[in-house]
């Protein structure tokens, strides 16, 4: 078992649930946020930390084994605020954790990379990226440095693009996107367990029916995703019209949405 795993945007929602179901996955797990956190339990650290300041960053990830990268701006938003949360704190973390001898870093990257991709087409994690936003456009640069960092120093990243992890689907979208919290833990702990990653990019989505996207190359991580939006889909097509507004492309919303001016 490793000794530390830093869990960055551990005040999150994802945070919550990886702070509640990964445990087992290391002796200490260090929480880490922008905003406050509550307590550290047993086997836990907690530090308060703003990913874009850098000398803050290198004490963070001192010590630490792997890194699940959550913390970000987790929508769209102005570009400022993303170029600090996502674009210098992606950067300052791989910064320090090259520094730090990190070996593996989790980089919570997101669907809205491919989302100006139409609704229904397949894709796998060769297809061009089509970021439907700001935000998706700061999620490729940290694909990319993952890359860099990767091809240059060895610094293993899985790119996780994930669907919509909430704790049930809430609209049509959400049949194809869904990610059972269940599954985002087990894909997690599948990533911390498998003895070489290398660079990989998969989608974090669960076995629902009308998946857009394939996991194939990634078989090897043994994760079978036990989840499926089916049992929710009777409610959701009883309330939501259909062709539901803003589902032409895979972002949906993000997709719709204008850049501000
Ligand atoms: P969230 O918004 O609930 O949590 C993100 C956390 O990051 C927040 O607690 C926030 O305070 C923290 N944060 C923001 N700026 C920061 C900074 N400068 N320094 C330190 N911490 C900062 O988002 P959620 O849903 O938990 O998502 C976690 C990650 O997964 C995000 O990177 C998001 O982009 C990504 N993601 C989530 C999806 C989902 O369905 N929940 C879908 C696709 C991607």
């Amino acid at each position: 078992m490793m000794t530390r795993l830093l869990i960055t945007g551990a005040a999150g929602s994802l945070g919550g649930y990886a702070r509640e179901g990964l445990k087992d996955c290391a002796q200490i797990l260090r929480l880490s946020d922008v905003a406050e956190l509550s307590p550290a339990g047993k086997g836990e650290e907690v530090v308060r930390c703003d990913l874009a300041e850098r000398e803050a960053v290198d004490e963070l990830v001192r010590d630490c084994d792997a890194i699940l990268h959550l913390g970000a701006i987790s929508a769209e938003a102005e570009f400022d605020a993303l170029l600090q949360a996502n674009i210098l704190g992606t950067y300052n973390l791989y910064e320090a954790a090259r520094r730090a001898g990190v070996s593996r870093i989790l980089f919570a990257s997101t669907n809205h990379v491919t989302g100006f991709h139409p609704v229904g087409e397949r894709l796998d994690h060769l297809s061009p990226r089509r970021p439907d936003s700001l935000y998706g456009v700061s999620k490729c640069f940290g694909e990319d440095l993952s890359r860099l960092y990767f091809d240059k120093y060895g610094l293993e990243t899985a790119c996780l693009r994930i669907g919509s992890c909430f704790a049930e689907p809430t609209n049509r979208r959400m049949l194809s996107t869904w990610l059972s919290p269940g599954d985002f833990r087990t894909l997690i702990r599948q990533l911390l367990a498998a003895s070489e990653i290398g660079h990989l990019v998969l989608y974090g989505v669960s076995a629902n029916r009308d998946v857009w996207w394939s996991n194939a190359h990634a078989d090897f991580l043994g994760w079978r995703p036990q989840d499926s939006s089916e049992a929710y889909r009777p409610a959701i097509e009883a309330r939501e019209e259909e062709p539901a507004k803003g589902v032409r492309y895979q972002g949906g919303r993000h997709a719709a949405l204008k850049l501000s001016d």
